[in-house]
């Protein structure tokens, strides 16, 4: 059979090398300290868990749901308002399975095949997907060390801006742990406003940002609500991951136009998720403070634990992400990574799966206990791989 053209605008997983170097490893007996991936290694909260599997005892529960129910609508609401100061309302909210599947689908609805849509690179890798599958073209806009791994929209040539349909601007960002300012925000703004472009904020570590910085949402910025939506994410905050817990959230003809392609394939998320969501929107929010703190030590332990040790590693301002320079002499990300692995334990992510700009960094996810990382460090310390740049 002849698959569809469209799978030849995806690559083949190529990092496959690594996750079978570090099984291999194992089994040796060498200890592996896994950074490759970002799923939090915290245990969502009992509140959380109760409320899932109460409502898990009611067979009604175990119907299509078909509808996002008024009480996680409220709950969403109530917590917009008081987290971020953000007014919204039931038709500027859609759920979907992760900020991952719904970022990888709203291109359906927003563009026809040739438009142009504005990505940062390096970027989480669905931005890219959800754009090929919609059939857009990328156009990349830089997050470099010179623009503080920030968008800077006066990188962007006017000809480009002006056929540009969206732009997906994500911070605290994944991989590079920048984090957005008012006036980085003020200029999208207005970039969007001149060009009419629709901003697409992907808000995943609103709860994961360091040094006393608070997070907050693109939405609450003047203006946001004409240009933008916004897809925020359960699964960090309350390490709620395999729940698939995510909102499209702001203007109402964008929320309706990504309903109508939801409606044709989606029959609503599982009930007692949504009620499992509710107890997370409502409750406590003492933990998940604590946890961005533990994130913060983290963070201190790699960044501070490799500088002490001679590889000059900036601290990561937000996100569960640290990314890291390599030197010179290696030819490529992945064959540092590959290095590292061999010679020290330490498996973390090679710059290159984030896109071209990517390619002489290595991204480290913190999920790992702080002592943890104290002795990743001494085994790179200890590992005799060249890793000062
Ligand atoms: C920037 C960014 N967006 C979205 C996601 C996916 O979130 P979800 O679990 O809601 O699909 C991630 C996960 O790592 C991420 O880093």
């Amino acid at each position: 059979m002849e698959f569809s053209k469209r799978l030849d605008r995806f690559q083949d997983e190529i990092f496959a090398a690594l996750q079978k170097k570090s099984s291999e490893l194992e089994q040796q007996g060498k200890t592996i300290y896994n950074m490759y991936i970002g799923t939090p290694d915290f245990p969502v909260e009992e509140h959380i868990r109760k409320a899932l599997v109460e409502a898990a005892e009611v067979p009604e529960n175990w119907k299509y749901s078909l509808r996002d129910i008024p009480e996680l609508q409220d709950s969403l609401i109530d917590y917009y308002q008081s987290r971020f100061g953000v007014t919204i309302r039931p038709e500027m909210i859609q759920s979907c399975f992760g900020s991952q599947e719904g970022i990888g689908h709203i291109g359906l609805a927003l563009i026809d095949e040739g438009d142009t849509v504005l990505l940062p690179t390096p970027c989480y890798p669905v931005f890219i997907a959800g754009v090929k599958l919609a059939g857009g073209e990328p156009y990349y806009y830089p997050l470099s060390k010179e623009t503080n791994f920030l968008p800077d929209v006066s990188t962007i040539p006017e000809e480009v801006a002006r056929k540009a349909k969206f732009m997906i601007v994500s911070l605290p960002a994944n991989p590079l742990g920048s984090v957005g300012t008012p006036e980085v925000y003020k200029e999208i703004i207005e970039f969007a406003k001149k060009y009419d472009i629709l901003i697409v904020h992907d808000n995943a570590y609103s709860d994961i940002i360091f040094d006393g910085v608070k997070g907050g949402s693109f939405l609450a910025y003047e203006g946001a609500m004409d240009v933008g939506v916004e897809f925020f994410s359960l699964s960090k905050s309350f390490n709620m991951t395999g729940a698939r817990v995510s909102f499209l959230i702001g203007r109402q003809d964008v929320v309706a136009a990504f309903r109508k392609i939801r409606s044709q394939i989606d029959f609503g998320m599982f009930l007692p998720i949504q009620y499992a969501a509710i107890a997370a929107l409502r409750g406590s929010l003492d933990g998940v403070k604590e946890q961005c703190l533990n994130y913060q030590e983290r963070r201190d332990a790699l960044c501070g634990g490799l500088r002490s040790i001679g590889w000059d590693v900036p601290d990561s301002k937000g996100s569960m992400f640290v990314w890291a320079p390599i030197p010179e002499s290696y030819s490529s990300s992945m064959d540092f990574c590959m290095d590292l692995l061999y010679k020290s334990g330490v498996m973390c992510t090679p710059g290159a799966s984030f896109g071209p700009l990517g390619e002489r960094y290595v991204r480290f996810a913190l999920v790992l206990p702080k002592e943890e990382i104290e002795k990743a460090v001494q085994a790179i310390a200890e590992s005799g791989i060249q890793y000062k740049v």
